[in-house]
Order: C-alpha cells, then structure tokens, then sequence
C-alpha cells in the first residue's frame, strides 16, 4: 500500500543533516497488548496512509476494528489489502455513515479516523465524540461556521478528544522555520509573504472530483490553504484577526476553456491519450481499483475534465491577513502553475527568514502527449539547473550575509512529514517529553486554519475585509482561550 497521490509531487529531498530528536520524537515502549481500537470514516485515498500505519508499524499500540464509508466498494478494496498483509482473512466490520454510532458501541471503538470528504467531517466528528470516542481528523477541520459550530459544541458538551493531523508542521523544512522563529533570531515578526503554486497536474486534480464544488471542499482557501494557514499560525505563534480576499476561476472550468477556444473536450479523462489534463484512472492500480471499480456502487467519477461545467471554486487566491499581534501575511495560491513548489519570506525587526521549496520543477510530456510525472523518464528533463527539485532555508541579520539554516533530512511523503505525524498520532501516550516544537496540533489550531480560509470566502463575496472574531466559530480563538 502507498499513500502517494498518483498527481502529488514526489518530496524532494534534502541536502543536509541527519533528523535528530527534536525532530523525531522518542517514545516509550508500550506496554504488552494495551492497542487502541481504532475505526476509519472515510476509505478513498488518503485513510490508506492510516490502515498502512495501523496494521504496520504501528500494530503493536493500534487495532483496525472496522471500517465506515457509502461506497461498499473501497471499504472492500482496503479489507483485502489488510487480509494481504496479515496473511489471513481481515474481516473488518464495515457500516455504512448512518450507523456511526453502532459501529462504536459493538466494535468497542476508541477513536474514529475521519478521512471523508471535507463536508462531512463535522458531522462525523460531532457524532463521534457523542458517541464515546476520541476522534482524528484530517485537514480542514470543516468547511464553514455550521460545522465550526457544530465540532465546538461536541467538544464542549463531551470533554473528548480531537486530534488535527497537520502534516505539514512535520515536515523538517516548515519544522526548521518554526525553529529560526522562535530562537528570536530575526527578532520580532513584522510580516510574512507566502506564494504557493500548484502545477498543472497535482493542482488541475482538484478541479476533477469532490473539491471542485465549493460546498464540499471549502474550496482551495479552506481545502488547500487550510494547511498553509495553519503553518504561518503556528510560525509565529499568533492567531489571525482580519482578513481580506479575492480570487476567482480565472484557468480551469467550461467557461474560461471556450473563452481560450478549446474544446469540445471529452467529459472524463479515462480512456483519452494525448491531453496533459486528464487523468485515466487504467493508469494506475490503486486509482482503478478505489475508483473506477467502486463507481457501480454510487457513480462517483474521479476524473472528470477540468475544463467543464459545475466548477464552483477559485484557482487563483490573494489574501491579506492581519494578525493579533501585529504582524501581516500577504498569501496567494496559484493551481495552474508549470512548476510546484513554495516561498514563504518572514520579514523581523533584527532580519528575514527565506525557506524556498521546489517540489517539481516541470511537467513535461511524452511522445504521445501525456503528462510525464517521473522526470527521469525524459532524458531532456534531468538536471534541471534553472529549477533544481529541492529545498533552502536562508537566515540573514541585518548588517550580515545571509547563511543557509539547515534543514534535516525528510522521512516519506509531504516533505517528510506523514511518517513523522503517524508516530505522534498513534503514540503520543507513550511520548517522552513535549515536543520542542509545538507540532501537535486540536481542533483549535483546526479551527484558526480554517477560520482564515471561511473568512476570505465571504470577503470574495462582500468585497469587504472580514473579522475573524465576528465569525462566531463556537470558540475563542484568540491568544490564550480557556482550553
Ligand atoms: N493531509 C493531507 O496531506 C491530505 C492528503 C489527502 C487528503 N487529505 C484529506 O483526507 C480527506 C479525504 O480525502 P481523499 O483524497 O482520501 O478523498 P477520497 O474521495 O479519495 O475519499 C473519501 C472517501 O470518503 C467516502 N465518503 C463520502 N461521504 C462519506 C460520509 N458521509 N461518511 C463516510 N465516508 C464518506 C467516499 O466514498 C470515499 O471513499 C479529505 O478531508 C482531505 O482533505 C489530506
């Protein structure tokens, strides 16, 4: 099993030093069979990184009880995959969304795994927490103030726990920023710029299932920038206070591919050779088979055109943030970009901060067409010197050179941070100590992530800035809440 998103860049690997501990937790050895009993909501793409991480590395503190989705079809798909590794029969309990409950009072569950589309995670987790057990949920938290709402009255009302699985603080380059930030050594935080691009194959993928209707997804500034939102809260220590937006589809979707004369276009992408934005899910075992396989059950169709209709989200994004202590971040997402990648500069009163990431530098196409997405498949395309795939971390003081932070190297996917993550996520009873990092993250920092992101959509609606406090999020967002 791989977590590895078919269209998501391979993480580009440092140049530097070994992780130390403070970038790998140390663990004490768990006690003989105390497992949690754990249930996934949720089994497409990403709850395999889970069930990997459950029936693997770390079987001896974790159980996978059962399984919860609407598509018979991919729980099936993970069942087997399960029965392979163990070498016998899984037989995994599996419940369809409304019997959530039942699930954990006969499955004796003690923490539901919600991997589900982004809407319905707040239901999921308040049903969960209702229901007796600790929950944690992938990234965004919810996608509007109903579902901030809703979590933080289940939160109050049960007293259970939430765990927010923010991979990206885990990544050692994001880990090594937060690092340079908090030593003080370029003083006190004035601004920050953060530029985001997402290419052409792993951004155009958004644009072709659930994420693309704003009401499921948030769209990107909840989807997507959620992890990015969260990253800059978690650099500076701060929370965010007013936000300005605008944005709009300016690439993908029917109306802007007549306006540039393409077209007519097939309506999915299986099937079709020869155009660099389809995806055909015969391409790859694991996508035919939890998708186009799983499709007879709800018609579920995971490669739909990116240039067609009922596309309601944004592929360009500019915000403006004002954070509580002062500070702003100016943030802009792009997701037809020819290359993926981010900057983020933090500008301080004693000098700046440059973590510079190259995650693909180009896409390039076959003979046929298609998108290639190992470079090393191309001749023409290795040793890109204008865009090497890397990462650089820059410190420069004011009256100095600038010299290179470094950054330790990365373990598996998003930069080195899921591996990271899982350990923290399935053992962090056992966890000798605090993280010097803060990385852990609850539905607050959930909930501060996606605060920015509901904000800026209703600023891309009233043209107005919007205050954050004035969302009414069912919580206290600011520096120091009562927990
Ligand atoms: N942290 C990361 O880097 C990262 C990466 C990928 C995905 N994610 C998150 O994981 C979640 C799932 O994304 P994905 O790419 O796996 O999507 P997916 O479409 O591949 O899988 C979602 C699954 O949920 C099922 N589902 C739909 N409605 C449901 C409901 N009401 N209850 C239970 N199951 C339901 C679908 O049938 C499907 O099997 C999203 O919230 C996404 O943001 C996070």
């Amino acid at each position: 099993m791989t977590d590895q998103n078919p269209t998501a860049p391979r993480p580009a690997s440092s140049s530097s030093t070994t992780a130390g501990p403070g970038v790998v937790p140390e663990f004490a050895p768990p006690p003989d069979g105390d497992r949690r009993r754990y249930a996934v909501a949720g089994t497409g793409h990403r709850a395999g990184m889970y069930i990997d991480a459950i029936t693997g590395e770390h079987a001896d503190v974790a159980t996978l009880v059962a399984l919860l989705d609407t598509n018979p079809g991919r729980m099936a798909h993970y069942e087997q995959l399960v029965s392979q590794a163990l070498g016998r029969p899984a037989r995994l309990a599996q419940y369809a969304p409304d019997g959530l409950e039942k699930m954990i009072a006969e499955q004796s569950v003690d923490v539901v795994i919600v991997t589900a589309p982004d809407h319905a995670h707040a239901e999921l987790v308040a049903r969960a927490l209702a229901a007796g057990a600790d929950v944690v949920v992938e990234k965004p938290l919810t996608v509007d103030r109903a579902g901030c709402r809703r979590i933080t009255g289940a939160v109050a009302e049960t007293g259970r726990d939430v765990v927010m699985t923010f991979n990206y603080r885990y990544a050692p380059r994001n880990s090594s920023l937060r690092q340079v930030i908090a030593s003080g050594e370029i003083g006190e935080v004035t601004s920050v710029h953060f530029e985001w691009a997402l290419d052409t194959v792993h951004g155009a993928d958004y644009f072709r299932r659930w994420h693309r209707e704003k009401r499921n997804s948030g769209g990107l500034l909840v989807h997507k920038s959620s992890h990015h939102f969260d990253l800059v809260n978690w650099w500076l220590g701060d929370v965010p206070a007013r936000v300005y937006a605008r944005g709009g589809l300016r690439f993908y979707g029917d109306h802007n591919a007549a306006d540039r004369g393409l077209g007519p276009r097939p309506a999915r992408g299986t099937g079709v050779v020869g155009d660099p934005f389809t995806l055909d899910l015969n391409d790859d075992p694991r996508l035919r088979s939890l998708y186009l396989d799983a499709e007879v059950h709800d018609g579920y169709l995971r490669d739909q055109d990116v240039f067609g209709p009922g596309i309601t989200i944004e592929d360009n994004l500019a915000l403006l943030v004002d954070y509580q202590r002062g500070a702003t971040l100016t943030y802009s997402l792009n997701a037809h970009s020819p290359w993926e990648g981010y900057r983020a500069t933090v500008n301080g009163t004693a000098g700046r901060a440059e973590l510079e990431v190259v995650e693909r530098g180009a896409i390039e196409l076959d003979e046929h067409g298609n998108a290639v997405l190992d470079p090393s498949a191309t001749p023409s395309s290795v040793g890109d010197a204008l865009r090497p795939e890397g990462e650089r971390l820059l410190v420069q003081k004011h009256w100095e050179r600038a010299t290179a932070y470094p950054i330790p190297d990365g373990i598996g996917g998003h930069g080195g941070g899921d591996a990271i993550l899982l350990k923290d996520v399935f053992r962090r009873h056992l966890r000798l100590g605090e993280d010097a990092l803060g990385r852990p993250a609850g539905y607050l920092d959930g909930l501060r992530a996606v605060a920015v992101g509901i904000a800026g959509n209703q600023s891309m609606v009233t043209g107005l800035p919007v205050t954050v406090a004035d969302l009414d999020l069912g919580a206290d967002l600011s520096l120091e809440p009562a927990r």
